[in-house]
């Protein structure tokens, strides 16, 4: 699709017509001019030079409980995919950004819909800083996969490997054999198990993080006891 506001909107809108449409199904935009991101941010992207695109999931067989393993199953994909162009210096920043030593390359925004007590269907929506080399100054630690490699990409490529590394760790979800997916998301999360400065409820503390709970809450380690802490309640300083 050429232009659109929001890959995710354009999903959403279809969902809600009579007509279901098939689980799997993909939007790509070259041209997204109003993307978002997660906290209400809003996601630019320079048109036809970015990955900007969302898809959609019916994982009915997860309890609402257990969203955060979906999260799981797409960071650790998209981790693998992107570890095969820019190497083991690609990290999972919690609770789904895709990092780069201490830049940001890409984001996810996962919007779930809930039915009883499972989840009814998914939009997973992936953007991924690619060919574009510039950024407006207003945007801190951001790169692309061209500034840190020096190499332009084919966008559709691209999305085809990550769309095969989703497929990959989604069926394992499904089919209940991600007892790996855990130590995969720790094991490349950016910052795990260091100790470094973060802002909590305003003031700055020296934390460790140790894990994630069963909630997708990031367990920080202060000063020997374990802290449990949602998206709004915590901020890395870069
Ligand atoms: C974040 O880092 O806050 C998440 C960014 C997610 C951006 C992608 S681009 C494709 C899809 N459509 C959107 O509007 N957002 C997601």
């Amino acid at each position: 699709m050429q232009r659109v506001d929001s890959t995710n909107n354009f999903l959403r809108k279809e969902l809600s017509k009579s007509k279901p449409i098939p689980e799997g199904t993909v939007i790509m935009a070259e041209d997204q001019f109003a993307g978002r991101g997660q906290h209400n941010n809003t996601w630019t992207s320079e048109p036809g030079k970015n990955l900007t695109f969302s898809f959609v999931l019916y994982p009915v067989f997860l309890p609402a409980s257990q969203q955060f393993l979906l999260n799981i199953a797409v960071s650790i994909a998209i981790n693998d995919a992107l570890t095969q162009i820019i190497g083991s210096a690609c990290k999972i920043k919690w609770p789904n950004d895709v990092f780069y030593q201490d830049s940001k390359i890409g984001g996810v925004l996962i919007e779930n819909t809930v039915a009883g007590n499972h989840l009814k269907s998914s939009i997973v929506g992936i953007g991924i800083n690619v060919n574009q080399v510039e950024f407006a100054d207003s945007i801190q630690n951001i790169t692309s996969l061209k500034n840190i490699t020096g190499n332009s990409f084919n966008i559709r490529d691209l999305m085809t490997g990550i769309l095969e590394a989703i497929d990959h760790r989604y069926s394992e979800l499904k089919e209940a054999r991600n007892e790996n997916h855990y130590g995969l998301y720790t094991g490349n999360l950016y910052r795990f198990n260091e100790l470094h400065k973060f802002v909590i409820k305003g003031a700055v503390q020296n934390g460790r993080i140790t894990g994630i709970d069963e909630t997708g809450h990031l367990v920080l380690d202060i000063d020997g006891n374990q802290y449990h802490f949602g998206l709004k309640e915590i901020r890395y300083i870069l």
